[in-house]
């Protein structure tokens, strides 16, 4: 049996659509897989009950599929699916370093990257690296159609989830069609900022540059009190507040001793709107373990 630990992730960071993504130190999904003729999923954990243990409709059965290692895997949820916090991503990436093992494939983490963007395509409709890079590699990590470059970063963060369920696939069918020049020029610049701050380890940097005027404002309607635990967060000392992937996670970036305010402030503004959350205070953290 191999047991292996992923880690929560928060993908596009504002201005990186689709592009970057952070490792979070908690929470994690623990995942451990034993050899057998054909593949069985058990699911336990938070949310359980929203994933399906059909291998043809779960993350981890396309990524057994892919590595053709056949398996009985446990996963144990720690990340809630549908909350921005890539939870199929997590699942997805503890599957393929586990079965790797088990099965002795010999894969580098970078190459387990499009192998577990495959089985969270099972469940996003789309395979995009910027979560299961991360939960791979740990760090920040930009993915591009070249590859994965991750960089290691220090930097405190606090992720706030309220109590509404957004699918990866419905925040998609938002997103505005295209973008303008100035939007683009504003984008680049946000972007920049924003890996400057992951390279020295800025917290007002990343901030600064976690600012986005393209998909963030079409997808805040989804997240009901999203504005109010935004405001919330920055009055308190965050420097920067975005939607956590597709929502409806929110990422705040502070300084060390600023995050069980700013945690309170988030989970405060959001109970002031009607709806329940709770956050984590946490910081960029490594990916996958074998445990
Ligand atoms: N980049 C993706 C999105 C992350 O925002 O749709 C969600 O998994």
């Amino acid at each position: 049996m191999v047991t292996v630990r992923a880690p929560a992730t928060s993908a596009n960071l504002g201005s990186g659509f689709d592009v970057f993504g952070v490792a979070l130190s908690r929470p994690a999904d623990i995942v451990r897989v034993q050899k057998a003729t054909e593949t069985s999923i058990d699911v336990t954990g938070v949310g359980r009950q929203f994933i399906p243990e059909d291998p043809e409709e779960n993350t981890v059965g396309a990524v057994a599929d892919a590595l053709d290692a056949p398996a009985h895997i446990e996963i144990d949820k720690g990340v809630r699916p549908a909350s921005g916090l890539g939870s199929s991503a997590a699942s997805a990436a503890a599957a393929a370093v586990a079965l790797d093992a088990l099965y002795g494939r010999g894969y580098s983490r970078e190459e387990l990257v499009p192998v577990a963007a495959e089985g969270e395509a099972v469940v996003s409709g789309v395979a995009h690296d910027d979560n299961v890079a991360p939960a791979l590699l740990g760090g920040f990590t930009i993915a591009t159609k070249r590859g994965v470059t991750r960089v290691d970063a220090d930097v405190t963060l606090v992720v706030c989830l309220p109590d509404i369920v957004v699918s990866t696939r419905d925040a998609r069918t938002v997103l505005p069609a295209d973008a303008s020049l100035e939007a683009l020029v504003e984008t680049v610049g946000n972007a920049a900022t924003l890996v400057a701050g992951m390279c020295r380890d800025d917290p007002d940097l990343v901030g600064a540059g976690m600012r986005d005027s393209v998909v963030t404002p079409a997808r805040a309607a989804l997240v009901e009190g999203y504005d109010a635990a935004c405001t919330a967060a920055r009055d308190v000392g965050a420097t920067g507040v975005t939607i956590s992937g597709s929502g409806p996670g929110v990422l705040a970036v502070c300084r060390p001793d600023t995050r069980r305010v700013v945690a309170s402030a988030m989970v405060d503004a959001f109970d002031g709107q009607g709806v329940d959350a709770r956050a984590y205070q946490t910081r960029v953290g490594d990916g996958a373990e074998i445990l």
